[in-house]
């Protein structure tokens, strides 16, 4: 069994943080699990993202900025989440398609059904299984991420963080109307209940996968046509 599952959120939502958490839960399940992220991953898509949040890209257009977001996801699906999803590894990735959704689409008005059909192609219609949307007021998370930025001695402010914040405001609009659209496969999460509290959230729903997606429910859930999850 592989899952395939993503993270989503506004900057400073928390995501990294309980990542980090499902994956040592999942490994003390015995789940096998590799975590990465977008844009990046694989060595070509890493080098793409420095391009992509260098703030000095003043001049970068929100046209070019989409295409390189989509060439880092082809890079990545290509060479690191498709050969580990048929290996039967668990996939956790930090952002995929509802980011570009959300940021180059809500944030930046570009046409969402071209960006739908870029993000199908660069993912070769690839899907999650289960997305988390970590939601948090867009004030409160732009707050904590200059905080963590602080203090990771990353005193350079990200392209994003330097936005207007009517920018992230349409971000986590976006990111809300892709919930209520797909309720089945993104789940909202409030961050501001506090890790422990948003991880115990997550790893209720990631274990009721779990069983939905055991072999036995699987053959069953297929018959009767429920939500397939990959095997
Ligand atoms: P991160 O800070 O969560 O690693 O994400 C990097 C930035 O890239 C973040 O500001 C969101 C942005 N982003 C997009 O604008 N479009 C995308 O498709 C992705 C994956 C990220």
């Amino acid at each position: 069994m592989s899952l395939f599952i993503t993270f989503e959120g506004v900057e400073g939502s928390g995501k990294t943080t309980q990542i980090q958490h499902l994956k040592r839960y999942l490994a003390r399940k015995g789940i096998s699990c590799k975590v990465t992220r977008e844009p990046g991953g694989p060595p070509i898509s890493e080098k793409i993202r420095k391009i992509l949040l260098d703030p000095n890209h003043r001049k970068l257009t929100p046209f070019s900025e989409l295409l390189l977001y989509e060439a880092a996801r082809a890079q990545h699906i290509n060479e690191v989440i498709k050969p580990l999803l048929k290996k039967g590894t668990t996939v956790l990735c930090d952002r995929f398609n509802d980011a570009t959704l959300a940021y180059q689409g809500y944030g930046r008005k570009i046409d969402l059904t071209l960006i739908e059909k870029l993000n199908h192609l660069a993912s070769q219609g690839v899907k999650p299984d289960l997305t988390f949307l970590l939601d948090c007021p867009s004030d409160l998370g732009l707050k904590r991420a200059v905080q963590r930025n602080r203090i990771s001695k990353n005193e350079k402010e990200g392209r994003f963080e330097r936005e207007k914040i009517q920018f992230h405001h349409r971000v986590r609009k976006g990111y809300l109307a892709i919930a209520k659209k797909e309720p089945q496969r993104v789940r909202v999460i409030d961050t501001r209940a506090g890790v422990e509290k948003v991880f115990e959230k997550i790893r209720a729903i990631v274990d009721e996968l779990i069983v939905r997606s055991s072999p036995a429910r699987r053959k069953k859930s297929l018959a009767g046509g429920e939500l397939g999850v990959r095997s």
